[in-house]
């Protein structure tokens, strides 16, 4: 059963059954147009796509404030093609998205600033170049992380494909980041710095992987194979190249490899509350509830809404007098 793509905003409706969609992946094909999902896998691509292209949107402005204090030109040029990768990467979900019949223009550019969905690390503000350069290594390293993941397993074709561009550059991003934490280390003072970023990034990072999996009662996500990997394995493989890669340049790491259970161990109080405005982790003796953490990422964070409207301005002054709803809707209005 096939269905006629057209592009017009209006509700999609996925016309297969659940039951359908299950033989289909249960004989390992892949799920290439919406003719081929029942409601739930188009539901579960549609917010999946979403959070995927938010992220690399917003990775834009974060990273282009922090390139404002770039040591030389050369090191300007190279985070400019970064956020220039970044922005092909929104592209290519958004566009997926729009396959879907959603109604990209309204999503980027009349959606409102909290309904973006990217991880919180994004909402506060990057403010120099040894920060830009940890980001790099350690939150391309995430987005690496999981979209090999999702090159890797995902049952959407469209997504396989298009990742095989989006992997080799978040590779790339990862080295700028590793290579620029070597050169701060070794400059006068630059160890200091470094480690003052990983005081409060690397946490944060950890954090960028989601609730543990024994929060997490129903996983559409991997039983509907959006992706392979759970949360926490998820986390550990990142823990599992970031640890020993900061190790090198003798930075203090808060996580150790356990040789008995076979996994990393974070040696701070996980999660716990984080101060914005200071950029510091407020540790008690014991984690905080993740309902305080979900509280935090809902309400985002100091950036959010500067960072949405720099994106949205152009487009808000082209149309802003026709259109009263722009940047005033809801995620779920749009996608829906
Ligand atoms: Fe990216
Ligand atoms: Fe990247």
């Amino acid at each position: 059963m096939t269905q006629q793509h057209d592009f017009t905003p209006h509700r999609t409706i996925a016309p297969l059954t659940e039951a359908e969609v299950r033989e289909r992946l249960g004989h390992k094909q892949m799920i290439e147009n919406i003719g081929q999902m029942d409601q739930t896998y188009l539901d579960g691509i549609k917010r999946i796509l979403t959070v995927s292209a938010d992220t690399e949107l917003l990775s834009a402005p974060a990273y282009y404030r922090a390139a404002q204090d770039a040591p030389s030109t050369n090191a300007y040029l190279s985070a400019m093609s970064i956020i220039q990768d970044e922005m092909a990467h929104a592209h290519i979900a958004y566009r997926m998205l729009e396959d879907l019949g959603v109604d990209k223009q309204k999503l980027v550019y009349e959606r409102r600033p909290e309904d973006f969905k990217y991880p919180y690390a994004f909402d506060v503000p990057l403010d120099n170049w040894t920060e830009l350069a940890v980001a790099n290594a350690l939150y391309d390293r995430a987005g690496y992380t999981l979209l090999s993941d999702i090159f890797k397993h995902t049952t959407y074709g469209p997504w396989h494909r298009a990742l095989v561009k989006v992997d080799k550059e978040e590779q790339f991003h990862l080295r700028h980041g590793e290579n620029w934490m070597k050169r701060i280390n070794k400059e006068p003072g630059g160890h200091a710095k470094l480690q003052k970023a990983i005081d409060w990034m690397f946490p944060l990072t950890v954090e960028w992987f989601g609730l543990p999996d024994s929060h997490k009662r129903h996983n559409i996500q991997i039983e509907y194979g959006f992706k392979g990997y759970s949360n926490d394995e998820l986390r550990q493989i990142w823990l599992s190249t970031a640890v020993p890669f900061l190790k090198s340049l003798e930075l203090d790491v808060p996580a150790y490899w356990d040789e008995q259970q076979q996994k990393y161990i974070l040696t701070f109080p996980f999660p716990s509350e984080f101060d914005v405005s200071t950029k510091t982790w407020i540790y008690e003796d014991k984690p905080i509830g993740w309902d305080q953490v979900m509280a935090r990422w809902k309400a985002r964070g100091a950036m959010n809404e500067s960072y949405v409207r720099e994106i949205q301005r152009g487009y808000k002054d082209l149309y802003g007098a026709q259109d009263t709803g722009i940047g005033e809707r809801r995620w779920a209005d749009i996608i829906n």
